[in-house]
């Protein structure tokens, strides 16, 4: 199907949703785990959900609010919404001096968890709702962000499910699980 302006804002969105939907899964797992006491687990899902959390706030902060401020009737929108990023990301950065044997590590992404569900909240109510009325060049912003999220997959060690599946994929049935499969080529 040809791209159009309106499809790649939707696709935009869709990128930009997909990510709050699966913070907001990581959130809830995480407090099933810490109810069973499964500290490793813990540990495990929190450095990823919070390496996600930074590629999902860079893109935002470096592609998708520069672009979207000028299709916004309230422009002060994304200034509340850098805002919150800070807070988010010093609760990340206190998260990795905590030990996670430390009842603070959990309450801190606990409370993490609460920001970004209400951030969320006005992302997805105010400003992806301003942004649909708005004139924008909605192809050049989604070419920016997925060219923007490959290089910040490689730079925060985050691969994509994508090219999780091309690996795979590439590599032919007799190979898989033999005692020694070939070496996947390196992305060029
Ligand atoms: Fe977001
Ligand atoms: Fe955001």
């Amino acid at each position: 199907m040809a791209r159009t302006n309106a499809s790649s804002r939707s696709e935009v969105f869709e990128m930009l949703k997909e990510d709050h939907k699966r913070a907001k899964k990581s959130f809830r797992d995480f407090s099933k785990l810490e109810q069973e006491g499964d500290e490793q687990a813990c540990q495990q899902l929190a450095v990823q959900t919070c390496k996600e959390l930074q590629l999902h706030m860079r893109l935002e902060e470096e592609v998708f609010y520069p672009a979207a401020r000028s299709g916004l009737e309230e422009e002060d929108l994304i200034e509340e919404a850098e805002v919150e990023h800070g807070s988010a990301k010093t609760l990340i950065e206190q998260l990795q001096t905590l030990s996670p044997d430390d009842p603070k590590f959990a309450a801190t992404f606990t409370v993490l968890g609460e920001y970004i569900k209400h951030h969320v909240k006005e992302e997805e109510g105010e400003m992806f709702e301003q942004l649909g009325r708005s004139k924008i060049d909605w192809d050049g912003v989604l070419e920016e962000m997925l060219a923007r999220r490959m290089e910040l997959e490689s730079e925060l060690g985050l691969a994509s499910e994508e090219a999780d599946e091309q690996a795979a994929q590439a590599v032919p049935p007799e190979a898989r699980g033999a005692a020694a499969p070939a070496q996947a080529k390196p992305a060029r």
